[in-house]
């Protein structure tokens, strides 16, 4: 492949804003702390473990993606935030009780540096949480231009070249699409007359988009998944990428279903349940929270088993999701999942899943990760959805002209295409019938 497109090199350092500083962020911050000390490893992040093949196979070329792409290193990065509550990270990490004593204690004073600023929130739209530190203003659009601000002192204080922000902040009420949505002016207008359309997560992403920030969504909420911030990262260069994080139990439906389906098996019913104790599963515990996550968890299998390609085999799928609150757990989700499957001549069948995982410990690297690549999309002069990140959602952002992408794999071979296209390298269809000329 030629010209591939010019990249800014990713000079000097890059500022990580993350809107809730909950179990995720502290986990994110502590981990890349952690990792720049060398008192452990990125285990689980494409960008600091993973490889891409070049060329052919027989070529033997597969370097290290941070050695393929110009990403922002480690130590380059300067993390900040906001929070309803005042804790710094260390007391928010020790709060979240994701990570050990032991090791938070080495890094404490790197944690306790990190402090998030006064949040823009209002309890309509996370209706089990309330907290002292948060702003006060005129109207939702005074509360933006505060967060805009935020972003423009941090970036000064701490002498940043760029500045990436993501939402990792709680899971806001379902809210769908509505005219004050429809463009930047209708939006604008909205935020002056504190329109209830407009929650706060959208405050947030409206603030970082204005300033031209690339800007992530961890959780479900529409946030700028909307035309009018759409159409301002357009006018303003900014990527896009969300929603809602591919971690535990979505994240192996989406390894697990494409397994069935090229098998042309057919399912008759996927029934998914969790225990979550942290305050991410407090707030879900919510119905008009939890119905945001349902929707989000509940629309990776129409999409990969296709059912109206294949009736035969899915049409008649039931899928049921359900969230436990369950305290004694903590961050350290158990999911099941119990799937009727049937094969030759329709005979039934089951497989279970079992799944002890520890929610913050797969989000985090994918944060990170996140942050890196959306950075690297700013320097490669890449703006609005960012479809190649895919791999990392639920809910994968996408155009409206074409469905969302959710099998695991295709979305791993769309995200290291876009980057062999990105350092003008041949794309790879695995045809290989070279190999046998
Ligand atoms: N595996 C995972 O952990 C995972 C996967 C997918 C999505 N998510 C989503 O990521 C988000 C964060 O998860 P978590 O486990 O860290 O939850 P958490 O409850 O530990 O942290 C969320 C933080 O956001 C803060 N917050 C809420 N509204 C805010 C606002 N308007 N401004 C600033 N701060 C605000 C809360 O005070 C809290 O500290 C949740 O929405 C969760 O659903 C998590």
């Amino acid at each position: 492949m030629k010209n591939p497109p010019k990249i800014a090199e990713p000079a000097g350092k890059l500022g990580i804003l993350l809107v809730g500083m909950g179990a995720v962020s502290t986990t994110t911050i502590a981990g890349v702390i952690a990792v720049r000390k060398g008192l452990a490893k990125p285990i689980g992040s494409l960008t600091q473990m993973g490889t891409v093949r070049l060329g052919k196979r027989s070529e033997g070329r597969s370097p290290l993606i941070k050695d393929f792409v110009p990403l922002a290193g480690l130590d380059d990065i300067v993390f900040g935030g906001w929070d309803i509550f005042a804790d710094n990270s260390y007391e928010a990490a020790k709060t979240a009780g994701v990570l050990e004593s032991s090791l938070l204690d080495q890094i404490r004073p790197e944690l306790e540096a990190i402090a998030p600023m006064p949040a823009v929130f209002d309890r309509r739209y996370v209706k089990r949480l309330d907290g002292p530190n948060v702003k006060t203003g005129k109207n939702k659009r005074d509360l933006a231009e505060q967060l805009r601000e935020d972003i423009r002192r941090f970036k000064d204080q701490h002498k940043l070249d760029r500045v990436v922000l993501l939402w990792c902040g709680s899971t806001e009420v379902f809210l769908t699409e509505s005219p004050a949505h429809a463009s930047v002016a209708a939006f604008e207008k909205a935020l002056e007359q504190n329109d209830d359309s407009i929650p706060s997560s959208m405050i947030y992403a409206y603030a970082a988009i204005q300033e031209g920030l690339a800007y992530a969504n961890a959780a479900p909420n529409l946030s700028a998944d909307v035309p009018a911030l759409l159409e301002l990262a357009a006018a303003t260069g900014s990527p896009v990428a969300g929603k809602d994080l591919k971690t535990g139990q979505t994240w192996m439906k989406t390894v697990v279903a494409p397994g069935l389906k090229a098998r042309l098996l057919g399912v008759e019913g996927w029934y998914s349940t969790n225990i979550l104790g942290n305050r991410d599963g407090e707030v879900l515990d919510d119905p008009e929270s939890f119905k945001t996550k349902e929707e989000s968890k509940k629309s990776v299998l129409d999409y990969i088993l296709q059912p109206g390609l294949y009736p035969d085999l899915y049409e008649k799928l039931c899928h049921v999701v359900r969230i436990n609150y369950y305290p004694p757990r903590g961050d350290n989700k158990e999911g099941w999942d119990n799937i009727d499957l049937f094969g030759w001549l329709g005979y039934p069948m089951q497989l279970k899943i079992n799944f002890l995982c520890r929610d913050s410990i797969l989000a985090a690297p994918i944060v990170l990760d996140v942050a890196l690549f959306l950075d690297l999309a700013r320097r490669a002069g890449m703006s609005g959805i960012q479809e190649w990140l895919s791999f990392y959602f639920k809910s994968p952002m996408h155009a409206p002209a074409v469905y969302p992408e959710h099998d695991l794999f295709i979305q791993l071979m769309k995200l290291k295409n876009t980057l062999r296209y990105l350092r003008g390298e041949d794309l790879i269809t695995h045809l290989g019938l070279e190999y046998y000329d």
